[in-house]
């Protein structure tokens, strides 16, 4: 039977400490490291396959996936470039919606994943039959979901955003006079109820990690770095948001880290992201903002416990075995494919590109 939510009894679908993962990399020594590259750069070749791997993922991972003719990016293009590709296999190292969202847009390709327990907690926050309910107990309304949501969740939706790209979608659709649910993450949707003035109702999800920065001891890192540029990803906090000089998706973020004149940056958002930022802008000092610190309360400080699950050791065994694929239902793909190519639609429209220039 579907659940029904009166508004004011809105469940939260913030995640216990308990429930969530501890962040475990993988340590190898040197010669198992470059033992392990070597064997999974054969093992692309010999399966036909490329690697598309996420900036918060290992810097071994993000090295071997450039390195291998493969692609390092936000979960956007890392779905757009299984699409460019002509390999008959993804290995997609980041998290399962991004495994699947590479299958919607490439069903005839094979995907494999490190590790297919690789979660993301907005994506565990919104359940398919609660959220069908949900929206149908509000009818007229646009569904927007972002990026982090199960193939099943993209399915009852009519469109699909991703940090990049939420504000211009929900823009347009107010200008098309629609209302609008936006799940799963709450604070992304106030942050883009607040720059569009969109009437908005939100479901309430949120990212482990982005919502254990600490906005006091913000405050007090910029001024002990009174030179330092704020640069934050909108998954974060409204009391975070508010003291950003920039706001953006991870591509962003690195671009951001580049063309900006500063030479240090506090960043909140996974602290997977410095190895490009360090790449794209080197000499550039990055400094983590602030959680509450090892050993104290929070639980993945500033690096997802799911993002860390892809390693070396799990992805050479996806390759070698098949293991690890991801399957979507058919009927789902059908579905979950119209969402996802609106936005593709729309950000390739001439009222887009404008927006961009
Ligand atoms: P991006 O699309 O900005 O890479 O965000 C994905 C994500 O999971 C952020 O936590
Ligand atoms: Fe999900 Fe947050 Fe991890 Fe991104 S960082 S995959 S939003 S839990």
């Amino acid at each position: 039977m579907n659940a029904t939510f009166p508004l004011a009894e809105f469940p939260d679908y913030r995640m216990s400490p308990d429930q969530i993962p501890e962040t475990v990399c993988e340590i190898l020594d040197d010669v198992s490291r470059q033992k392990l590259k070597k064997k999974i750069k054969r093992l692309l070749i010999e399966q036909n396959a490329i690697m598309v791997a996420h900036y918060y993922t290992d810097p071994d991972l993000q090295l071997l996936a450039d390195e291998t003719g493969g692609y390092v990016s936000d979960s956007l293009d890392m779905a757009k470039y299984g699409n460019e590709s002509d390999s008959k296999t993804l290995v997609v190292c980041g998290v399962r919606f991004m495994g699947e969202t590479a299958k919607i847009l490439n069903p005839e390709k094979r995907i494999l994943m490190p590790d297919l327990d690789a979660e993301c907690s907005l994506d565990i926050g919104c359940p398919v039959d609660d959220f069908t309910a949900f929206c149908d107990e509000h009818p007229n309304h646009t569904v927007v979901v972002y990026a982090n949501t199960s193939a099943e969740v993209k399915a009852r939706a009519d469109w699909m955003v991703t940090s990049g790209s939420a504000v211009d979608v929900v823009r347009h659709l107010k200008e098309q006079g629609e209302k609008i649910i936006w799940a799963p993450d709450k604070f992304l949707g106030e942050y883009v109820q607040e720059q569009t003035g969109a009437e908005m109702i939100l479901w309430q999800g949120s990212c482990v990690v982005h919502e254990e920065f600490k906005a006091l001891e913000l405050q007090e890192l910029r001024k002990k770095h009174p030179n330092a540029k704020v640069l934050v990803h909108p998954e974060s906090p409204a009391q975070i948001i508010k003291q950003a000089d920039f706001v953006s998706s991870t591509t962003g973020i690195i671009n951001a880290a580049k063309e900006m004149d500063a030479m240090e940056f506090i960043v909140a958002t996974d602290n997977g992201i410095f190895h490009k930022m360090q790449q794209a802008a080197p000499g550039k000092l990055f400094i983590e903002a602030p959680t509450a610190g090892k050993s104290a309360t929070c639980k993945s400080c500033a690096h997802c416990p799911w993002m860390a699950m892809n390693s070396l050791t799990k992805l050479a065994h996806a390759l070698e075995n098949g293991a690890h694929e991801i399957f979507v239902d058919p009927d789902i793909i059908k579905k979950a494919i119209v969402p996802i190519n609106r936005l593709m639609d729309f950000s390739k429209s001439p009222q887009q590109l404008a927006g961009d220039a």
